[in-house]
């Protein structure tokens, strides 16, 4: 059982909402959760807004003392330069950022982000600080013709290849066929690859790490889904993206335990 890992449920904004946007949802979020009760300290909230709205957002949780965590969606592999555009996480940290994604499936299909680069990136996030949440997972070609665990696990040894064992990281598994498609893969399938992550994981930093490293599954994650999900036991969160806009459905996501026994 996970029951030794506080669950995280992170929101991955993409490229939604501007930093006006984001402090109006950051509000609303906070409110609704309020309004229901929620236990904060049960589960874990994470928001990965732009970085343009990242200053509004922590901004906000500081003066209201909201109980959000938050991060980037990407960073530099390098810590400073003559990098046009990039972002260091020297940056994100100065910024309170406690998370940063790396490896997630959009920026491998339309950045060109190989296993090395992400292996940098996660290097570069633990440099500074920060919790890199390492995004695998495979396409419905990859699936056919490998099977479920082959390409998340290869994408995650490589990632892991340099990582000390006493690191700070989670795990996202996210298959790109269930991302923004509707098609949320069943829990018994994102329990497998979670399962066999884990087991990547015991192998690259040792059992120890295994069993504390959070393990996430994203991929069109909804309300009507999280308590299946998370009642798997290598599933200790999710990643979710379209339904993280949402304040009033990402809230029911958080406040699964409500309905994880039903
Ligand atoms: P989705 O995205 O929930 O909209 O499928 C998940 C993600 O890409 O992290």
């Amino acid at each position: 059982m996970a029951v030794s890992r506080t669950p995280l449920i992170a929101g991955n904004w993409k490229m939604n909402l501007d930093h006006l946007q984001a402090v109006a949802l950051v509000q609303k979020l906070h409110w609704t959760l309020k309004d229901a009760d929620h236990e904060t300290g049960s589960v874990e909230v994470a928001l990965f807004p732009p970085f343009t709205d990242i200053r509004s957002v922590q901004t906000l949780i500081d003066a209201d003392k909201i109980p959000f965590a938050f991060g980037a969606q990407d960073l530099s592999a390098h810590d400073s330069g003559a990098y046009t555009g990039e972002v260091s996480g020297a940056f994100l940290s100065k910024l309170q950022c406690r998370y940063v994604i790396i490896g997630h499936s959009e920026r491998r299909e339309y950045h060109a982000e190989g296993d090395d680069l992400v292996a940098a990136k996660v290097q570069a996030a633990l440099r500074h600080g920060l919790v890199p949440v390492i995004c695998v997972g495979e396409t419905l070609e990859q699936l056919e013709e490998f099977g479920a665990s082959a390409v998340p696990v290869s994408q995650l040894k490589a990632a892991l290849a340099d990582v000390p064992a006493d690191a700070d990281i989670v795990v996202a598994y996210e298959p790109v066929w269930a991302i923004g498609t509707g098609k949320v893969a069943t829990s018994a399938q994102a329990q497998e690859v979670c399962a066999a992550l884990r087991a990547v994981i015991a192998e690259s930093l040792g059992d120890e790490a295994a069993a504390r490293t959070r393990v996430l599954y994203g991929g069109s994650v909804k309300s009507s889904s999280i308590a299946g999900l998370m009642r798997e036991p290598d599933i200790d969160g999710a990643l979710v993206g379209g339904a993280s806009l949402l304040a009033d459905e990402f809230a029911a996501i958080i406040r699964y335990q409500k309905h994880v026994g039903v």
